[in-house]
C-alpha cells in the first residue's frame, strides 16, 4: 500500500511504512489527550528556568545564622563561596561566573533526572512525542529507541543513582547542620522545609528502579537472599510512588531554594520554633 496521502512528506517508515493502515487523521482520539503531555512540559519548563536562573545568580543561597543553604549550592567547594556555606573546604579555587557554584550537583542533579524512567516516559511523550500519546503517531519517521547516541547514555542511570546517593548524603549532612542558632539548639521554618525536602529526595532517590534493580536484581531465588528480598520488597513498594516522587521533589527542591532565598535576601526573616 502506498504511504497515506495526508502526510506524503513524512517518508515511509515508522507509522508510514508498508504494512501499516494508511489513516488520514492524525488520530482517532477525540478526547483531550495533548493535556497530559501539555502539562507535563509547562511542570518541566518552570522548574529548568526556576533552576537555570538560581543556579547562576549567586546571590542569597546561605543563611549564616541557621546554616540554611539552598539544595541547588551544594556543596559549594569555591573560595567565592559566601563564609560558612562550604561545608566541605573549598578546594576549587575562584570561578567564573558562567560557572555555576554547584557545578559538582548539577549535573547530577540533572542526569539522574533526565536518565530516569518516570521522566523519559514524561518526556518522551510531552517533549520528544515519541509517540505523544496512545494511538497518536509519532512526528519521527524513524525509530532507534535507545540503541544509539545520544539515548543510550540512558543506560548509564545506575551511575547517577550512585552519585545521587552521594549527593543526597551531602544534603541530609546540610539539613542536620540547620537544627541549631546563634544561641545552640534551633528550628525554624527553614528547618522544617529543608528537613522534608531531604526525606523526599531519600523517597525520590531510593525508589529509583536502578535502585530497586541494586537490591533484588539478578537473584537466581529469593529464598536464598532473604535480606535482599526484604529490601527488594521495601523498594519495590517505594517504587509504585516514584512518579509522584519525581514530581513532589521537584517542587521542595524549588520551595527550599526559594525560601532559603528569602530568608537570605532578608526579604522575610525565619519563622522561628526553637532558638
Ligand atoms: Fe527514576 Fe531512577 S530516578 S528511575
Amino acid at each position: 500500500s502506498a504511504a497515506p496521502t495526508s502526510a506524503p512528506d513524512k517518508g515511509t517508515t515508522g507509522v508510514f511504512s508498508k504494512g501499516r493502515a494508511a489513516i488520514a487523521a492524525r488520530t482517532l482520539r477525540t478526547d483531550r489527550w495533548w493535556l497530559p503531555p501539555l502539562i507535563t512540559v509547562l511542570g518541566f519548563s518552570v522548574f529548568i528556568i526556576y533552576a537555570t536562573v538560581r543556579a547562576f545568580v549567586r546571590t542569597a543561597y546561605w543563611v549564616d545564622d541557621y546554616n540554611y543553604l539552598t539544595p541547588f549550592y551544594s556543596p559549594c567547594l569555591s573560595t567565592v563561596c559566601v563564609p560558612g556555606s562550604a561545608h566541605f573546604g573549598t578546594p576549587v579555587g575562584e570561578l567564573p561566573m558562567w560557572i555555576p557554584l554547584g557545578f559538582l550537583v548539577l549535573p547530577v542533579l540533572l542526569l539522574f533526572r533526565l536518565t530516569c524512567y518516570y521522566y523519559r516516559k514524561a518526556y518522551y511523550r510531552s517533549v520528544w512525542f515519541s509517540p505523544p500519546a496512545c494511538a497518536v503517531a509519532e512526528p519521527h519517521t524513524k525509530y532507534t529507541g535507545e540503541t544509539r547516541l545520544p539515548l543510550i547514555i540512558q543506560n548509564a542511570h545506575r551511575y547517577f543513582f550512585y552519585a545521587a546517593v552521594i549527593v543526597t548524603l551531602i544534603n541530609t549532612y546540610d539539613a542536620i547542620l540547620t537544627y541549631q542558632s546563634p544561641s545552640g539548639f534551633g528550628i525554624g521554618l527553614g528547618t522544617v522545609i529543608i528537613t522534608a525536602n531531604v526525606v523526599m529526595l531519600w523517597g525520590y532517590t531510593l525508589s529509583c528502579h536502578s535502585c530497586r534493580h541494586i537490591a533484588g536484581g539478578r537473584l537466581k531465588h529469593f529464598s536464598a537472599n532473604p535480606v535482599r528480598y526484604r529490601l527488594w520488597t521495601l523498594v519495590s513498594k517505594l517504587n509504585t510512588r516514584h512518579m509522584q516522587l519525581a514530581w513532589i521533589t521537584l517542587g521542595t527542591l524549588m520551595l527550599t531554594d526559594f525560601y532559603v532565598m528569602l530568608v537570605a535576601s532578608g526579604t522575610i526573616s525565619d519563622l522561628r520554633f526553637i532558638g
